[in-house]
C-alpha cells in the first residue's frame, strides 16, 4: 500500500499530452478566425477523429484492450489480477465547445492515460481491470444533447433518439451519420450490461470561480446540479416595418427578447438559473418585422422541485407573453402588439445527482494524502454546476469527480486556464482514487 501511494504522476508528460492532442481542433471553429490557444474540436468532426485515433493507438501500447461501443465511446481496459469485478475507469471527453478551451474534458482523458503510463512504468498490478474511458459529445454543442453517449449507455436515452440527433449547423448530419463517416459507429451494444463499469472517476476543471476564490486546491465533488434545455419556437407574422405600427405587428423577436428577460426574472425570483445559448431569427432582414424565431433555454439548479417548478412558470408565463398580455412589467413599456404563437419543447432532462459514498469517499482519502498536512485547507466538498458524463455513470455504478481550480473560473472561452501544477495535481488525486477503490 505505501509502494502505491509513493505513486506519482509525471506533470511534463501529461502536460506534453494535453497540448499533443490540442494540435487537433485548435483554431478551427464554426467558419471563423484561429485562437492563440482554444480549442475547437466539435464532436465526430475530423480533428475529433484524429484525437480518438492518438487515444486507441496510446492506450493500446500501454496494454489495453480497445472497445468501441454503438454511441462511439472507446474504453480502454489495462487487465488486473483478477477478473470477478469489472474495471475501475477513469473517463471524460475529448470533444470541445466551438469557442473551448484545452481542460474541458481534456484534462480527464489525458490523465486517465497519464495514470495508465505510472501504472506501466512501476509494473503495477491491480487487483482488478482499471479503465480510461472516452466519452461521446459530452458537450451537446455539435449535437444538441449534452452527455447524450453516456446517457445511452446507461439505458437512460435510447440509441435510436441519440443516433437521429441532428447537428445543430448547418443541420444536415446525424450522430449516426457522422459515428459511420469517422469510422467510430462501434459492434458493441452502448450498454452497461455489455461493458460493466466497477466505478467512474472523472477529474475536471471546476469551470467555476469556487476554489479558486477560497483558495483551494482540489474539489471533492459530491453531485451535480439539476438541469433541464428546452427550445422555443414563436410565431409572428412577417411584415413591413416601415409601414407596420407598433400595434398591429406580431413580432417574434420582440415576444421572444420578452420570454428571455421574464426567465431571468423567474431565475433570480427562484436561486436558480436561465440561459439562452443559441437565438434564431426569419427571414433576417433590416427591413422586415421578424416572423418567426426560435431559442434555447437552460435552466439549472441544485433541486429537482426548483427545476420543475421553473419549467411549469415558464410554460404558463410565456403563453401569456405570446397571447400578448402583460405581467410583472414583462412588456418594459413598449407598445402591445398582436399576439403570437408560441410551442414549447423539452429536449433534455437531467436530474440532480449525489453521488456514490464510497467514491466520493476514495476521493476525500486520495485527496488528504496527496496533499499532505494542510490538505485540510485545500480541499473543498461542492456540487457541480455543470453536467458531466459521471451524472449518467452514477446511475449504473459508483462514482465521483475531482476538481481543481481554473483561472477566474472561466470555461468554454478560448481563455480557460488551468495551472500545470494543478493539472498534475488533480491526475494524482484521479491516479490514487483509482488505486483506492482497486483495494476497497
Ligand atoms: C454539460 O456539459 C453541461 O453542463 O451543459
Ligand atoms: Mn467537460
Ligand atoms: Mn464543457
Ligand atoms: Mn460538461
Amino acid at each position: 500500500d505505501e509502494q502505491l501511494a509513493s505513486l506519482k504522476v509525471n506533470q511534463g508528460r501529461l502536460m506534453e499530452d494535453i497540448h499533443h492532442t490540442c494540435q487537433w481542433g485548435t483554431g478551427q471553429k464554426w467558419g471563423d478566425k484561429p485562437t492563440e490557444t482554444g480549442m475547437s474540436r466539435l464532436a465526430l468532426s475530423d480533428t475529433d477523429k484524429q484525437a480518438r485515433d492518438w487515444f486507441v493507438e496510446t492506450t493500446q501500447a500501454l496494454g489495453c484492450t480497445t472497445t468501441i461501443d454503438a454511441m462511439g465511446n472507446i474504453f480502454a481496459v489495462r487487465p488486473g489480477l483478477r477478473t470477478d469485478k469489472p474495471p475501475t475507469f477513469a473517463g471524460s471527453h475529448l470533444d470541445t465547445q466551438p469557442t473551448g478551451g484545452r481542460y474541458d474534458g481534456i484534462l480527464g482523458v489525458t490523465a486517465g492515460i497519464e495514470m495508465l503510463k505510472v501504472m506501466a512504468d512501476n509494473w503495477v498490478e491491480t487487483e482488478y481491470p482499471v479503465g480510461v474511458v472516452n466519452w461521446t459529445n459530452e458537450e451537446g454543442a455539435r449535437f444538441p444533447m449534452s452527455m447524450v453517449a453516456s446517457g445511452v449507455w446507461a439505458g437512460s436515452i435510447p440509441l435510436e433518439t441519440a443516433h437521429n440527433t441532428r447537428e445543430v449547423h448547418p443541420g444536415t448530419a446525424t450522430m449516426a451519420s457522422e459515428l459511420s463517416r469517422i469510422g467510430y459507429l462501434g459492434q458493441t451494444p452502448a450498454s452497461y450490461e455489455v461493458i460493466p463499469m466497477g466505478a467512474h472517476f472523472e477529474l475536471h476543471i471546476e469551470q467555476g470561480p469556487l476554489l479558486e476564490m477560497a483558495n483551494k486546491k482540489i474539489g471533492v465533488v459530491k453531485g451535480v446540479q439539476a438541469y433541464k434545455w428546452f427550445t422555443i419556437n414563436v410565431k409572428g407574422r412577417d411584415t413591413h416595418t416601415g409601414t407596420t405600427d407598433l400595434k398591429s405587428r406580431a413580432d417574434a423577436l420582440l415576444v421572444a427578447s420578452k420570454m428571455i428577460l421574464h426567465s431571468h426574472r423567474l431565475a433570480t425570483a427562484n436561486s436558480a438559473l436561465a440561459s439562452t445559448g443559441i437565438l434564431n431569427l426569419k427571414p433576417g432582414s433590416t427591413n422586415t418585422v421578424p416572423g418567426e424565431v426560435s431559442f434555447s433555454l437552460d435552466i439549472r439548479a441544485p433541486k429537482d422541485s426548483t427545476v420543475e417548478a421553473m419549467a411549469e412558470l415558464i410554460k404558463k408565463d410565456f403563453s401569456t407573453i405570446a397571447a400578448g398580455e402583460d405581467i410583472s412589467d414583462s412588456n418594459l413599456g413598449c407598445t402591445l402588439g398582436l399576439p403570437c404563437e408560441v410551442t414549447i419543447t423539452e429536449d433534455f432532462d437531467s436530474p440532480a445527482t449525489t453521488f456514490h459514498q464510497d467514491c466520493v469517499d476514495a476521493v476525500h482519502q486520495a485527496a488528504h494524502s496527496t496533499i499532505g498536512p494542510d490538505a485540510h485547507d485545500k480541499i473543498m466538498e461542492m456540487t457541480s454546476g455543470a453536467g458531466h458524463d459521471s451524472v449518467y455513470t452514477s446511475k449504473r455504478c459508483p462514482t465521483s469527480m475531482i476538481f481543481v481550480p481554473c483561472r477566474e473560473g472561466v470555461s468554454h472561452n478560448p481563455r480557460e486556464y488551468c495551472k500545470e501544477e494543478d493539472c498534475a495535481l488533480g491526475a494524482q488525486v484521479l491516479l490514487q482514487s483509482v488505486l483506492r477503490f482497486d483495494r476497497m
